[in-house]
């Protein structure tokens, strides 16, 4: 049954057989989201904007490449020379997913500010790290496929990292690559996942993130329920709808980010061998080991934390364990309030240090590894994990602020 009997000819035609302006007035104009958002919350629709533009650029690029060990590189210096505006669409794609990665970390900082994990938006948290995994493994396979330097030793050292699992490690390893070494083979299977089915995977995890937010509503940098305070129609008195005001704002935070990102996929799309390292400009030699192989930036910090741990197998189960312990976020923090706003000094202290141990390790496993390096990638691994302790240790008993009733 039409429930819009106001919407005549083709609209209700439409929704007596599809819920369109159902999905619609769900999801957006009367998705009833907290007033008091800020310039944090852009960055939800940003990473929806970079995964649109990830696939869009990725088709074309799909449309060119050849996922062959003797033609991937050529097939990329055409794509950059000859293919018609290929640069533009190989330079948006490598950007992009650097992009990515930087929309995506201010994200997930922002939940950690605002407590967004805490009940009940566990689910949004989970779906959320599920999709960060998906993304690791997507920017992971994506670099093998230029076939370059970089690509191939890269791929060789975080292989061969699983050869560290005992009993099944070796045979894990060859399972992977397909092949004794990294080959064709791992680079056709590297291909069929980077297309096709991480991104499947991705997009249905994101649709899964934006349901069970919807379900339970937007959290706020005030950490209010506003679910709590309705007028007597059961719309909250802090909340507006998300469309148009929202939908608005955040075309504010689109337009700031392309005028950023276009600064650098016109001007520095290498960004000094950050976005772009330069052993991937020389081709896949399987005999000619570069100098320092080290991953893209956003991997550095996970890779710091493996090298710092002198045992193999330990460093790399450190390495899983620096992402798998933000699963348990939701569980960790065991504290009632959620805003950074209303939380106590020390809170503010474990974040910083938290931040300050991420960036540090992030820019040591850039480089190559000296005695005094590594020990400062042991203490950056110490104050990394130290805020999980630290938060699960004081979040109990925390002296917090009062928190207002209604948003500010
Ligand atoms: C492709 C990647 C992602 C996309 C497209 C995405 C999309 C979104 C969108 C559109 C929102 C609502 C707008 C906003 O609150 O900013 C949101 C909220 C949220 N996301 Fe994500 N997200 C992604 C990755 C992640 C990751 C990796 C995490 C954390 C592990 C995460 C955790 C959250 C949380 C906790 C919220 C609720 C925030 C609140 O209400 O305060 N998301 N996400």
């Amino acid at each position: 049954m039409n429930e819009q009997p106001d919407k005549q000819g083709f609209m209700a035609w439409i929704d007596a057989r599809f819920p369109l302006t159902k999905m619609w007035d769900e999801h957006l104009a009367k998705y009833y989201a907290p007033k008091n958002f800020n310039f944090w919350y852009f960055f939800g629709s940003l990473a929806l904007l970079v995964l649109v533009l990830q696939i869009v650029t990725g088709i074309f690029l799909t449309m060119h490449y050849k996922p062959d060990g003797e033609l991937a590189f050529k097939s990329v210096e055409y794509i950059m020379r000859d293919v018609d505006w290929g640069w533009l669409i190989r330079y948006l794609h490598s950007t992009g997913s650097s992009a990515f990665f930087i929309v995506v970390y201010l994200h997930m900082f922002r939940g950690l500010m605002y407590g967004s994990y805490q009940k009940p938006r566990e689910l949004i948290w989970i779906f959320g790290m599920f999709i960060f995994l998906a993304l690791m493994a997507e920017a992971f396979m994506g670099y093998l496929l230029p076939w370059g330097q970089m690509s191939f030793w890269g791929a060789q050292v975080i292989i061969s990292l699983f050869g560290a699992i005992p009993w099944v490690g070796d045979d894990l390893t060859i399972w992977i690559r397909g092949d004794f070494v990294i080959s064709d083979a791992t680079l056709n299977r590297f291909f069929a996942l980077h297309v096709i089915a991480v991104p499947l995977v991705l997009l249905l995890l994101v649709v899964m993130h934006i349901l069970a937010l919807h379900e339970v509503g937007s959290n706020n940098p005030d950490g209010i329920e506003i679910k709590k305070n309705k007028d007597e129609n059961g719309v909250p008195l802090d909340g507006i709808p998300f469309h148009p005001y929202y939908s608005v704002k955040d075309l504010v935070g689109v337009v700031v980010f392309l005028i950023l990102f276009s600064m650098v996929v016109f001007f520095a799309p290498e960004m000094g061998g950050y976005f772009l390292e330069k052993p991937n400009f020389v081709p896949a030699d399987p005999f000619k080991t570069p100098e320092h192989i080290a991953p893209v930036w956003y991997f550095t910090p996970y890779y710091a934390i493996l090298r710092a741990v002198p045992d193999k197998l330990l460093g790399v189960i450190a390495m899983f364990a620096a992402i798998g312990v933000l699963f348990l976020m939701p569980w960790i923090d065991r504290g009632k309030v959620r805003s950074i706003r209303y939380r106590s000094a020390t809170f503010k202290w474990l974040l910083a240090m938290l931040v300050v141990s991420f960036i540090g390790l992030g820019y040591l496993g850039a480089l190559p590894p000296t005695p005094t390096r590594t020990m400062f990638a042991q203490i950056f691994s110490i104050g990394y994990f130290g805020y999980f302790v630290g938060l699960w240790w004081i979040s109990k008993n925390e002296v917090t602020k009062p928190v207002p009733a209604r948003v500010r």
